[in-house]
């Protein structure tokens, strides 16, 4: 499973590609909004010159056609932008003329797996199905990536790479690589959680310890 960090912030966007784990990014409007009254377009180029890997940023539009006129102009902002369109009839037709014109697409909002099999028909280069949400309103969000990745596996002509969204924390990143999702999008916050272990910390003052106990002060280097 790859990892997509989840947020507008430059700051961590810098370091999740310094720490080498991050192939991708995905923003949508409440957190390009977190980031205040920015620029749209820099922010988004900003962020697609510091990570080589696919970033997602959505439409505010809410039909067919406004879609269409947003998604047209976000894709000549850089070579690896991918246009996020919502769920829905009028996304879903948006979604296939856009692909259509070879202009990637990361159907978002998806609550249910007949909504990614539409993603898949309409020739979505990526689904974010949102688990955290799901959970919010008493459902199994994690189900809907473990029967979404079956039901895509019937069908090996499926190329929509499944993006497990709306991650709360390090347990849904580690179901969703255990269901087969090709990609997390993760929170920062979430991202430094998954480094961290006390066992580790707690390792590296034992072995700096008993270091310093036999050998003062001498480094290796
Ligand atoms: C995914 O692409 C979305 O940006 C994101 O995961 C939404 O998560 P939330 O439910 O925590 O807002």
């Amino acid at each position: 499973m790859r990892l997509f960090l989840d947020t507008a912030n430059l700051e961590h966007i810098r370091h999740g590609a310094r720490l080498g784990v991050i192939s991708g990014v995905t923003t949508n409007p409440s957190l390009v909004s977190k980031e205040g009254k920015v620029n749209y377009k820099k922010l988004v180029q900003e962020i697609c010159s510091i990570v080589p890997g696919p970033v997602s940023t959505e439409v505010i539009s809410q039909d067919t056609a406004g879609m269409l006129a947003e998604a047209r102009e976000i894709a000549k902002w850089a070579k690896n932008v991918v246009v996020k369109i919502p769920a829905g009839l009028e996304g879903t037709e948006a979604t296939a003329a856009l692909a259509g014109e070879g202009i990637k697409v990361n159907y978002t909002l998806c609550f249910s797996v007949n909504q990614a099999i539409l993603a898949a028909r309409a020739g979505a280069a990526y689904v974010s199905p949102f688990v955290g949400r799901l959970d919010d309103i008493g459902e199994d969000g994690m189900l809907l990536i473990q029967d979404l990745i079956q039901v895509y596996r019937e069908y090996p002509e499926i190329k929509t790479e499944a993006i497990a969204a709306s991650i709360r924390h390090p347990q849904h990143c580690l179901a969703a690589a255990r269901a087969g999702a090709h990609i997390a999008t993760v929170p920062y916050a979430v991202l430094l959680q998954m480094a961290k272990h006390p066992l580790t910390d707690t390792g590296i003052s034992r072995f700096a310890a008993d270091w310093q106990k036999v050998m003062g002060d001498v480094k290796n280097i």
